[in-house]
């Protein structure tokens, strides 16, 4: 039987390059993860989720694994991370592995195997196909467009076939139809399980299945050509359904996808606790709320209404049929104080703070990006080449091709871009914010770690730590927030986002300014049965008391991104 502990978890994410590098060689390691397990733990995470740490070429810095079994030297041995699993569990910390099985390396041994010959057995664990000719040229085998610009096909050598790639080229796409291919991938998981690791967060999980015979995409509104071939295919639910049969539900496992645009329909029934597939999905709609159609790179200004309804729909839908989870931001986003239009130089503490309250006093397991519980900011880049993200300058490049000048094609890179959260992470003031002891990491510091750090916030009056310390502590001792309903007001407020959580009669109310103007909020119901327990606006380290106006003190003044947490037991 699964205790389902995922309920009344906190995970924290750890992007291994650039937490802690103990041996002071550019990169983050397994030994600076263990340095900083108490410091994790006095946040009140139950969970580590951490990004891949397996051997890889890093085209994708880790999310192209040339060996599931085997942990990349630069982050350590397979000795260091048998002892991070018993220091995390000594902690009571649960281990979450990141799985990135829709693609292996191109390096992986199965690959090279696979394009030595075309009669190798391993052909078929990818998905290749012969070309089309058009005139004199021999053209990819459809017009599948990759995740990460440009055609999702590349050629083998000069020979007539191609394989498919749905990210970079050196990411070949896996064909999940092998049976010989799920064989692996099972054994692989359960490799991790036997190791100790209490789950796994899966890589872009519901493009595993393909629609069959490839065909060109030709509808006009795909959110990229292919998408629909691609994405929720037809039998996700059928190898979900293995994958739990046969490994997570061997465990006392929590399995939680990301999801790339799923359809309504799909992700309920990916979570629905009775189909046994996975416990929960990331959804990611209400980040899109400040970019143009789900393209990061291209800004728009802020709309809540949009931020409401990808927030609060996954949650309504999971809700009483399987779990959620809650996220604002992780290694594929900027940093939240720097988006949804706010002003991060004037208003970061309120802001990371806000979006804090909003987010995980929601319906689902609360996930928390390392360096977001400081309210760590973006990185001021000053050119392209500072960025190692290989997405930043794919997609630069096609900017530039068409024509758009560099500082215009720069400035949208900077707004969407992945590196911002990758950056080493700052811990103080020390040489490269105390990340190492001075070598050059492998990717550029934010210059302003002197002023924006880990430890400045902590022993700031204003700390974001210390918030979110008292916001985690808040799930644990009010049950309504982790089983609590949901249930949304106001809808069509522009400034304040507001929603009560009720479980067994005990409420909790949530409602906050999500704008830079102090406006005054309806409260829908009676104010003086509750009581605060969370306000990020203080006077001498105690939250302010409630400015309430009108005859029966029913509204509320709220300041600029002041967010309050109501508490009502019978
Ligand atoms: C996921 C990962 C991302 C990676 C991509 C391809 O979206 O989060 O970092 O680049 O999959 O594996």
């Amino acid at each position: 039987m699964k205790s389902r502990w995922y309920k009344n978890a906190v995970v924290y994410q750890i992007y291994p390059f650039s937490f802690m590098d103990s041996n002071n060689d550019g990169f983050g390691d397994i030994e600076g993860i263990i340095s900083k397990l108490d410091y994790i733990r006095n946040l009140g995470a139950t969970a580590i989720w951490f990004s891949p740490l397996y051997k890889s070429p890093d085209y994708d810095y880790g999310y192209d694994v040339s060996d599931y079994k085997a942990i990349d030297e630069k982050f350590g041995t397979m000795e260091d991370f048998d002892r991070l699993v018993r220091e995390c569990h000594r902690r009571d910390l649960k281990v979450i592995m990141d799985m990135v099985i829709n693609h292996t390396s191109t390096e992986h041994p199965w690959f090279k195997e696979a394009i030595s010959s075309p009669d190798s057995p391993y052909r078929d664990y990818y998905i290749i196909r012969k070309g089309r000719i058009e005139g004199a040229n021999v053209i990819p085998p459809s017009n599948w467009e990759s995740t990460f610009t440009g055609s999702a096909w590349e050629r083998i050598g000069d020979s007539d076939d191609f394989y498919l790639h749905l990210f970079c080229k050196e990411q070949a796409d896996l064909n999940w139809e092998n049976p010989d291919v799920r064989r692996e991938i099972i054994d692989i998981l359960n490799f991790w399980f036997e190791k100790g690791v209490d789950g796994f967060r899966f890589d872009v999980f519901n493009m595993f299945s393909k629609v069959y015979p490839i065909q060109d995409d030709t509808s006009k509104d795909s959110f990229q050509k292919g998408a629909p071939y691609y994405v929720d295919g037809p039998r996700m639910h059928e190898f979900l359904k293995e994958l739990n049969e046969k490994s997570f539900s061997l465990y006392d496992s929590f399995t939680v996808g990301e999801s790339f645009h799923p359809s309504e329909e799909a992700a309920r029934d990916y979570v629905r606790e009775e189909n046994g597939e996975l416990d929960a999905i990331f959804s990611f709609g209400h980040l899109d709320s400040d970019n143009i159609g789900g393209k990061k790179f291209f800004p728009k200004p802020f709309d809540l209404l949009q931020f409401k309804d990808g927030f609060f729909n996954p949650q309504r839908a999971a809700y009483g049929e399987g779990w959620n989870t809650l996220v604002l931001e992780n290694h594929d986003n900027p940093r939240c104080v720097n988006r949804f239009s706010i002003n991060a130089a004037k208003y970061r503490y309120e802001a990371a703070t806000m979006l804090a309250a909003v987010t995980y006093m929601g319906f689902g397991t609360p996930f928390i990006y390392m360096g977001q519980e400081a309210g760590l900011v973006n990185c001021d880049f000053k050119k392209i080449d500072e960025m190692m993200d290989p997405v930043s300058h794919f997609v630069y490049d096609l900017m530039t091709g068409y024509g758009m000048p560099k500082w215009l094609a720069f400035r949208f890179i900077k707004y969407g871009a992945r590196d911002h959260s990758r950056v080493p992470i700052a811990w103080d003031d020390s040489a490269n914010g105390g990340f190492n002891d001075g070598h050059a990491p492998w990717q550029c510091v934010n210059p302003k770690y002197p002023e924006i750090n880990i430890k400045k916030d902590i022993e700031s009056e204003k700390s974001v730590y210390r918030f979110y310390r008292k916001l985690l502590r808040i799930r644990k001792t009010h049950e309504e927030a982790v089983m609590g309903e949901i249930q949304e007001y106001d809808h069509e407020n522009r400034r304040v986002i507001a929603y009560s959580r009720t479980y067994q009669g005990k409420k909790l109310f949530i409602c906050a300014n999500f704008s830079k103007h102090t406006t005054i909020y309806n409260f829908p119901d009676e104010l003086s049965k509750y009581k605060i327990v969370l306000n990020n606006y203080q006077v001498d380290g105690r939250p302010a008391r409630l400015p309430f106006v009108g005859k029966k003190g029913q509204k509320l003044i709220l300041k600029p991104y002041q967010a309050i947490v109501l508490s009502y037991q019978p």
